[in-house]
């Protein structure tokens, strides 16, 4: 039985110097400013690049931010003055074989407001909020292997690696590898099935 959904001051209980609270359409110039300074300064962390992204119109990212309930969801943190800080986001598969499933993406934490505990904020409650999601019993990500530092955020938050894909991305003639984590959301995720 899946435990009904945190309200949303549970999100701002558990951060400190920031409120995190769903994305929602309002949001989305604040969103596309982050999205795209992440993406200009920190071009080996993600598939998405700088160049085919800044010209997007921002209501198009809308759609992404979706509804906690839905496993379709988007994490802001914000300061008091309500500025946008960092992000996570959480994408459900819509398949009915793979609806078990969801992959972390989006992190990130703007370049000014890193390294203050911001980053591990927005992954643990992603999970939490993920864990509220029905049906939903586990999360997969991958990070670029070389950024010890953001892996071993993922495995302090209960991800750990699975696999490895070489050459995942090249960001200008360098190739990085991705590795591949895993996080089961529940201690028996299919009682009512075995691994094949
Ligand atoms: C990854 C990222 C979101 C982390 O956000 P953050 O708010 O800086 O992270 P936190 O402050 O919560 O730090 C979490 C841990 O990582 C460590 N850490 C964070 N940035 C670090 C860095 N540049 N170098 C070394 N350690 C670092 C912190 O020391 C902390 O560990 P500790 O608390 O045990 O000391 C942020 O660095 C970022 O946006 N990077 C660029 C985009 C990116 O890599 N996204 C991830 C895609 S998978």
């Amino acid at each position: 039985m899946t435990a009904p959904m945190p309200p949303a001051s549970a999100f701002a209980a558990a951060a400190a110097a920031v409120h995190i609270r769903p994305l929602v359409a309002a949001d989305a110039v604040a969103y596309k400013a982050l999205r795209d300074e992440a993406l200009r300064t920190a071009p080996d962390a993600f598939t998405s690049d700088y160049a085919a992204s800044v010209g997007r119109p921002a209501k198009e990212y809308a759609v992404r931010f979706g509804t906690l309930e839905s496993g379709v969801f988007f994490l802001g943190a914000f300061n008091a003055a309500g500025q946008l800080l960092g992000c996570v986001g959480c994408e459900r598969e819509q398949r009915a074989k793979q609806r078990h499933c969801a992959t972390v993406v989006g992190m990130m934490v703007a370049p000014t407001a890193q390294r203050r505990g911001i980053g591990q904020q927005l992954v643990a409650a992603c999970v939490l909020a993920a864990r509220h999601v029905p049906g939903l019993t586990q999360l997969v990500l991958t990070v670029t292997a070389s950024n010890t530092h953001v892996v071993q955020l993922y495995e302090q938050a209960g991800f750990h690696a699975w696999g490895l894909l070489p050459r995942a991305v090249v960001v200008d003639g360098v190739g990085y590898d991705k590795l591949h984590m895993l996080l089961l959301l529940t201690s028996d995720p299919f009682p009512a099935c075995r691994s094949k």
